[in-house]
């Protein structure tokens, strides 16, 4: 891999974006190289993941401005395509995803930490979907997750204004979930991952998708939802050992 760092420490595996002189702008290149670590990550033990970029200055500056100024429409509906699998692989990944922000998270690196499901960020992070000022609305899902994680009225200002934003105001709009110091946020997300880590994949992995599911179902659907996937857990010899060991005392 050129452009991903994948390191394994037990199950908790940390993606780092490794175009540190482009500020971690993706290119397609780093969106295939993606597509294959996902793909792996489907299938592997790994338990929880965690997507950081390199360097202190950025998570990711979005997508390429460089190969963006030079194509049309139909290379542009590509790269939106292939950005789109991308989020939708790590939305759908039976995992926790944490997204690490280590200081700009811009369009498509916005976008990219919404598709995670736990953002956590440096105090010197930044936030923003600026592609207004570029003349395009946000295209890797930045209009439909920004509405349902802070509703249509801060989507509307984020994306219009195209401003950025500190970590500070991205937590009191519950964009993201905590704020540390730069020098903590990677050893306090691992930790966080850790215990995390510790729990039922499969109750993890389940309880992943029925939030997901019940972002865009009605709630008595997704109440049914709840009610047979809770069931299923009960056919798992984990969920029997983890009872036991309770009633047990271990
Ligand atoms: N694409 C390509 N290259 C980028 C980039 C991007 N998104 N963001 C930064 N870079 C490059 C710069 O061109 C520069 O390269 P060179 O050294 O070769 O000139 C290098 O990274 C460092 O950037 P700056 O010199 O600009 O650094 P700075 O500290 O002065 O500014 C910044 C930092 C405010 C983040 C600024 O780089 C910036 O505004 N970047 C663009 C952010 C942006 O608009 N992102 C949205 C892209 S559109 C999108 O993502 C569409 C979508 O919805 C999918």
């Amino acid at each position: 891999m050129q452009y991903l760092n994948v390191k394994k420490e037990n199950e908790v595996i940390q993606i780092t974006i490794n175009r540190e002189d482009k500020l971690n702008a993706m290119s397609l290149e780093v969106m295939n190289e993606f597509i294959s670590v996902l793909d792996e990550l489907e299938k592997d033990s790994s338990k929880v993941i965690i997507i950081t970029g390199a360097g202190q200055k950025a998570f990711s500056a979005g997508a390429d401005i460089e190969y963006m100024s030079k194509i049309g429409p139909t290379e542009a509906e590509k790269y939106a395509l292939r950005g789109h699998e991308v989020l939708n692989k790590i939305e759908k990944l039976e995992k926790p995803v944490i997204a690490a922000i280590n200081g700009y998270a811009l369009g498509g690196g916005c976008e990219l930490a919404l598709s995670c499901d736990i953002r956590f960020a440096s105090s010197n992070a930044q936030l923003g979907q600026p592609e207004v000022t570029l003349g395009i609305c946000p295209g890797w899902g930045g209009t439909q997750r920004l509405l349902r994680i802070v509703g249509p009225a801060r989507a509307k200002d984020l994306i219009f204004s195209g401003r950025r934003i500190n970590a500070e105001e991205a937590m009191s709009m519950g964009l993201v979930n905590k704020v540390f110091s730069s020098e903590n946020l990677i050893s306090e997300t691992k930790l966080y991952a850790k215990n995390v880590a510790k729990n039922s994949n499969f109750a993890v992995g389940i309880s992943k998708m029925l939030v997901n599911r019940g972002m865009d179902t009605s709630l008595d659907t997704g109440l049914k939802l709840e009610i047979y996937s809770w069931a299923q857990c009960f056919a798992t010899k984990e969920r029997e050992e983890r009872m036991s060991s309770f009633l047990h005392k271990k």
